[in-house]
């Protein structure tokens, strides 16, 4: 018997204790940096002579890893090597499979804070926001686990006299499982772990920028006892193996979190059928965002504003769910924007080792000079009014930005720039407060701030997102509580973290007896 899910607790860090021991997780980490991770391709572990350095992008001269690169050939050699651990991995009962992820929560809670520390170095995590990844791939292996033994109960059926009919949900076959580097913990480990325990096998390509933290993951597999050749390991450059994944005869299924952009290319290439390919591949495919917190004339203005600081700006904005609009109506516009000025002057942004930190770099280079691009962008479509700037040259970090006045249809109010940086919209009424949240392509996740009831449930009928939150922040998902996954060009809709969910990954058979 085991007790009901329940979210993983996130650490309180305002704890001198809980800071020494993270203090304690960064050193012992710190101590391994620099190591090889080889790739694992049916359990054997393969170096490979071309390999990248993967590193801290809050000080750029240290690297945390190097890499051994897959090329086609290896990716063919993982997709077969998936294929034959398929073979026995598909009869392994669902409890048993279940037990693996089990195990798998069990090791990673009692080693929490050594897996958020890969990600404070790797990705530039604080220790707030690598703590809530950790949790959130405990989360999702104890309630995927449990999921898959709900559905391997008897499924309920119209009962008929003198047959019996039994419904059961069988895996789909080898997976790609082409996760993002923003939740390099929880979304591997969600999107992987989801896969396996339904009964496939996986081959994983990790995100370039955090090669590392995935090759923990399987590392964390393998000790929980996982059969080799069930989840491969294949880091890799994504536009030179990304395709021969995709398009293989052999895959089954690809499950991909990133940019809209990627996730296309995906979808279109898994629709064409190869030679030899037996089946309809299935693409979940979980792409980009272009939120919005819109904030009504009667709301509580302290809330309004703490919820757009930190959703625009915690993990610098790199998130899909991340407030990249603030849409406010104009009775209340002057107000909200002073106080998330203020606010947001008091993020201290600093190396995300230290405990003081409040914001970390963005991620690499190229997204250092894109949202740099963007910046620019903004001064000729609104009013920058805070940040704009750079920080340390040790690292990629950008200051938390701010424009004003920023019409709707704007570069910088439709494309996900996937940063710090924040436009604020004035609108003239709630009803086109909503129409504006609903101008772009995306439908992610969105939030209302507001005191007003008839408003709330105009939006709960008309703000198009597929998550979309009351009185608080636009970030921040739970397992279990709000099952992730948006509309349009956001996605699928997969919701991860729902009941749902696990179904993606497997087919309904139905055998009927007649007696
Ligand atoms: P990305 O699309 O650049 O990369 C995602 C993954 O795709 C990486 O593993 C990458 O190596 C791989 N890839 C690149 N080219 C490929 C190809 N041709 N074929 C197959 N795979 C390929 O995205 P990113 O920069 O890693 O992540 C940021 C994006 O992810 C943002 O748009 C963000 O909104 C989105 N995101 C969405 C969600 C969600 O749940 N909707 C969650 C997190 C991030
Ligand atoms: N699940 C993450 C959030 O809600 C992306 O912020």
């Amino acid at each position: 018997m085991r007790i009901p899910f329940q979210n993983e607790p996130f650490t309180p860090f305002n704890d001198a204790g809980n800071n020494r021991d993270y203090d304690a997780a960064l050193q012992e980490v710190r101590s391994k940096l620099g190591r090889h991770y080889p790739l694992v391709i049916g359990g054997e572990r393969i170096e490979t002579d071309r390999k990248e350095g993967s590193i801290n992008p809050a000080r750029i001269k240290e690297t945390v890893g190097i890499v051994s690169q897959a090329d086609v050939g290896l990716a063919e050699k993982a997709i077969q090597a998936a294929a034959a651990a398929f073979e026995s991995w598909r009869y392994v009962a669902p409890e048993e499979r279940a037990r693996y992820l089990y195990r798998a929560a069990a090791i990673m809670r009692r080693r929490k804070h050594e897996f958020s520390a890969w990600m404070t170095l790797e990705a530039g995590k604080t220790r707030t926001e690598a703590d809530a990844d950790t949790a959130e791939a405990i989360d999702f292996m104890e309630f995927y686990a449990r999921e898959m033994q709900r559905l391997a109960l008897p499924q309920p059926l119209t009962a008929l006299r003198d047959e019996e009919n039994e419904l059961s949900y069988i895996p789909l076959g080898v997976g790609v499982v082409i996760p993002p580097w923003n939740f390099p913990l929880a979304i591997t480990t969600g999107m992987t772990t989801a896969a396996i325990v339904a009964g496939n096998t996986v081959v994983l390509k990790p995100a370039s920028p955090t090669p590392v933290i995935a090759a923990k993951l399987v590392e964390l597999l393998e000790e929980a006892g996982l059969p080799p050749g069930v989840v491969n390991y294949l880091p890799g450059p994504g536009s030179e193996i990304g395709d021969v994944l995709v398009d293989h005869p052999l895959t089954r299924y690809v499950s991909f979190t990133g940019s809209r952009e990627v996730g296309l290319r995906i979808n279109e290439r898994a629709a064409v059928t190869q030679p030899g390919q037996k089946w309809i591949k299935r693409v979940i495919a979980e792409m980009g965002g272009k939120d919005a917190i819109v904030v009504d004339s009667d709301a509580d203005l302290e809330l309004a504003a703490e919820s757009i600081t930190a959703a625009a700006f915690g993990f610098s904005g790199q998130k899909c769910s991340a407030c990249s609009r603030a849409i406010v109506h104009e009775a209340v516009y002057d107000t909200v924007l002073q106080k998330v000025v203020e606010r947001t002057r008091q993020l201290v942004m600093d190396d995300p080792a230290l405990a003081t930190a409040v914001l970390g770099p963005v991620i690499d280079e190229k997204a250092y000079a894109r949202i740099q691009e963007y910046i620019q962008i903004g001064k000729t479509e609104g009013r920058l009014i805070a940040g704009g700037g750079t920080g340390s040259a040790e690292g990629y970090f950008i200051e938390p930005t701010i424009f004003v006045d920023v019409d709707s249809s704007a570069r910088i109010s439709q494309e996900e720039i996937f940063g710090p940086v924040v436009a604020f919209t004035k609108a003239g009424s709630f009803e086109e407060a909503i129409a504006l949240a609903n101008a772009t392509d995306y439908g992610l996740t969105g939030a209302v701030i507001s005191n007003n009831r008839s408003h709330l449930e105009l939006a709960r009928r008309e703000f198009f997102a597929g998550n979309l939150y009351f009185n608080r922040k636009c970030t921040g998902a739970l397992v279990g509580a709000h099952p992730f996954g948006g509309f349009n060009m956001s996605g699928t809709d997969s919701k991860a973290g729902s009941r749902d969910y696990l179904q993606l990954f497997m087919q309904a058979k139905l055998v009927s007896e007649r007696y």
